[in-house]
């Protein structure tokens, strides 16, 4: 019995994942589309967003690497990393390297609900992967279960994308305030089915795609959850976003969006206006790092499914083009220079849909 005991506990403090490389020979296509999506590159030394904002963060003056917990989860030195003793991320490191391993996501047995963040359950077998398919054939390097409700829903992402509170219990990343995305399918936006097979070791005709379209990479695979429209009125016109997504816009206190209308007329600009949508935090009215931060200040983003109009005191003529941008930064570009983020990705506008309106 104590035996057993000791075994259970030290596969649970000790669980070592399959390197991200194990997967590519039979799954080539998906370990493909991987490496461009930002799990593959959340850690300090492929994001340099997530570098800079580290670098300020208090607890790099402790030396306690806590963000592991969900940029590196299948780090073999977990303990160590996470514990105030200075030891930091390591480049070196491959289970570091494999950030937001394919084998970690795939073990994850059960959410736990937790006030500050919510935590994975991992289950113990190494070999057993979680999936949705349920038409499978068998791996020979792997078991297959498809039985795991997360994965069934789709929402094994709210392990790490649910909530992050701060020490003042403000919760500055807030996909899921009030737990009301729990019974969201995050994967058919996010992970929809594109051409290509599963394995190499069966034709299908689809499988998830693993670039996990987001505001990094392969934004445009999202554009049509957000609609343009236009409506011409007799002293102006009115531009209107109408979101279907089922959370705010963008999510992370970097982010800003944008909305920029042009009028041309005869191929001349007669008319630009810019909107900046926001998620501001900070304390006593003025923005602060998301660990000072005791409120939101202030919040333009664009809401859950929300429908928005904005009114424009222009008086259009007969065959004028209105040009609607909805595009976005990842760092606010004033934020980009206090952070020190030499990186242009970081501030190059991205543009997530286009319209144009002919009068
Ligand atoms: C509970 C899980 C969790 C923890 C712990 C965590 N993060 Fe994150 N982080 C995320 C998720 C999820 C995203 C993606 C959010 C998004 O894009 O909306 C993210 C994104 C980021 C980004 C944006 C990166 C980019 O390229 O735009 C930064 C910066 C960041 N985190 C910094 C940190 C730092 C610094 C720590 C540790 C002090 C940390 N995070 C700890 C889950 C976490
Ligand atoms: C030797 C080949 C092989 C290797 C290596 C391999 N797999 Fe698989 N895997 C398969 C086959 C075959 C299937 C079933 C495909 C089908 O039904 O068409 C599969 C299916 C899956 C499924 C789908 C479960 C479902 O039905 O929804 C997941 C998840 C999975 N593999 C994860 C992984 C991960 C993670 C790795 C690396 C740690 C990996 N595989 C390595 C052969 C392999
Ligand atoms: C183990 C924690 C973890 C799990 C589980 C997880 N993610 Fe993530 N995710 C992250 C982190 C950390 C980042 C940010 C990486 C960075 O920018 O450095 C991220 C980034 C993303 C992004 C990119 C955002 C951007 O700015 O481009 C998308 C989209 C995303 N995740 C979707 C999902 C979906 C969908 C699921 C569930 C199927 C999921 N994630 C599960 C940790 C996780
Ligand atoms: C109806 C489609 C849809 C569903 C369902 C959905 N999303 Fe999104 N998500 C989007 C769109 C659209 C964007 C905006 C992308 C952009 O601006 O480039 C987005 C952006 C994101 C981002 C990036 C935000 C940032 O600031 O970087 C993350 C992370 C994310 N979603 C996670 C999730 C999670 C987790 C779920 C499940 C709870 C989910 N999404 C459900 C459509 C969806
Ligand atoms: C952030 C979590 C996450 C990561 C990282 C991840 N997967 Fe998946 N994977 C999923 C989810 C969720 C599904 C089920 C998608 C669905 O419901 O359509 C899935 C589905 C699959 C499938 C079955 C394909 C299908 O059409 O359902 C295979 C095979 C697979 N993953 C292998 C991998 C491999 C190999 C890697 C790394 C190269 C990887 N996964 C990384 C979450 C993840």
């Amino acid at each position: 019995m104590k035996k057993w005991i000791l075994l259970l506990s030290t596969t649970l403090v000790f669980a070592k994942f399959a390197p991200n490389s194990d997967c590519k020979s039979c799954h080539p296509k998906i370990f493909k589309e991987y490496q461009s999506s930002m799990h593959a590159n959340a850690t300090i030394f492929k994001d340099p967003i997530h570098k800079a904002v580290w670098l300020k963060n208090p607890l790099h003056k402790k030396g306690a690497y806590r963000c592991a917990r969900c940029h590196t989860p299948a780090a073999n030195n977990m303990k160590e990393l996470i514990a105030p003793n200075g030891i930091g991320p390591d480049p070196k490191n491959p289970t570091q390297n494999d950030a937001v391993a394919c084998a970690y996501c795939h073990r994850i047995k059960k959410i736990k609900s937790g006030f500050i963040t919510n935590k994975n359950i991992i289950s113990p077998e190494p070999k057993k992967y979680f999936g949705a398919r349920k038409d499978h054939i068998a791996s020979p390097y792997h078991q297959i279960d498809t039985s795991n409700p997360n994965f069934l829903q789709g929402n094994v992402c709210m392990g790490c994308h649910s909530h992050k509170r701060n020490k003042f219990g403000l919760n500055v990343c807030s996909t899921n305030e009030k737990g009301e995305l729990e019974n969201t399918r995050c994967t058919s936006c996010h992970m929809p089915q594109v051409q290509g097979s599963v394995s190499i070791l069966r034709k299908t005709a689809t499988h998830a795609f693993h670039g996990f379209a987001g505001a990094h990479a392969h934004s445009k695979m999202l554009a049509k959850y957000v609609d343009i429209e236009f409506l011409p009125h007799l002293k102006g016109f009115e531009i209107s976003l109408n979101s279907h997504i089922p959370h705010a816009m963008l999510l992370h206190p970097a982010r800003v969006a944008f909305l920029k209308v042009i009028v041309k007329r005869g191929g001349k600009k007669v008319f630009t206006k810019v909107e900046k949508l926001v998620r501001i935090l900070g304390a006593n009215g003025k923005p602060t790092p998301p660990w000072l931060a005791r409120a939101v200040v202030k919040d333009t983003m664009l809401k859950a499914n929300e429908k928005r109009d904005f009114f424009y005191d222009f008086k259009l003529e007969s065959g004028d083009r209105v040009i609607a941008l909805l595009g976005y930064r990842l760092v606010k570009p004033p934020l980009a220079k206090k952070l020190n983020i030499k990186d242009p990705l970081a501030t190059k506008s991205f543009i997530l849909k286009k319209a144009v309106f002919i009068y």
